[in-house]
């Protein structure tokens, strides 16, 4: 079986090249040109579909294992907890906005802007705080049991973006990626 806490950080390493793409386009979109929306609206799909779905929950049973183990992290954890709500919702508030540019309709620059920011900031930090506070310490103290509680948080789900049989409608997100690395 995969370790989990290196599949763990695998995971964050994928969304941080998704975020990184992202800026890219808002980047774009900042210096007042059109940037590819459509690859922006995949973006927050996915991370939608997969990291809130899957990725999220099985953090959520993790950090209340932690927090049995390590209470002084209790409130630390909680934090975090509460920030894949606040993710959720700003990741759905970026793909509104999106959609109605697309569909023309009048929304103030500094809108999307802000959106697609304080989602970035908001992700990047969240994801570097979990790496520096939360996966050493999970990897240390958590058992077996509770690794099993955290794998069957949610049912098991193909990744249909890195995983071994990608899902067609994510092809053009994927030749992104690869231009990337
Ligand atoms: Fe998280
Ligand atoms: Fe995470």
């Amino acid at each position: 079986m995969t370790d989990p806490v290196a599949a763990w950080h695998a995971e964050h390493a994928y969304f941080i090249q998704l975020l990184r793409l992202l800026q890219k386009q808002a980047d774009v979109f900042h210096a007042g040109e059109r940037p590819n929306y459509e690859l922006m609206l995949d973006i927050i799909a996915y991370l939608r579909e997969y990291s809130d779905r899957f990725h999220h929950p099985r953090e959520d049973v993790a950090f209340a294992r932690l927090a049995q183990r390590c209470p002084e992290m209790e409130l630390p954890l909680e934090r975090l907890r509460q920030e894949h709500r606040v993710i959720a919702h700003a990741g759905e508030t970026l793909k509104d906005l999106l959609i109605a540019v697309l569909g023309e309709a009048v929304v103030p620059r500094a809108q999307v802007e802000a959106s697609a920011a304080t989602y970035l900031v908001y992700y990047g930090n969240h994801i570097a705080r979990e790496e520096e506070d939360v996966l050493t310490r999970a990897a240390r103290v958590l058992t077996p049991e509770d690794w099993e509680a955290v794998r069957t948080a949610v049912p098991p789900v193909h990744d249909p973006l890195f995983g071994d049989h990608p899902e067609e409608r994510y092809r053009e997100l994927r030749r992104q990626i690869a231009l990337e690395t």
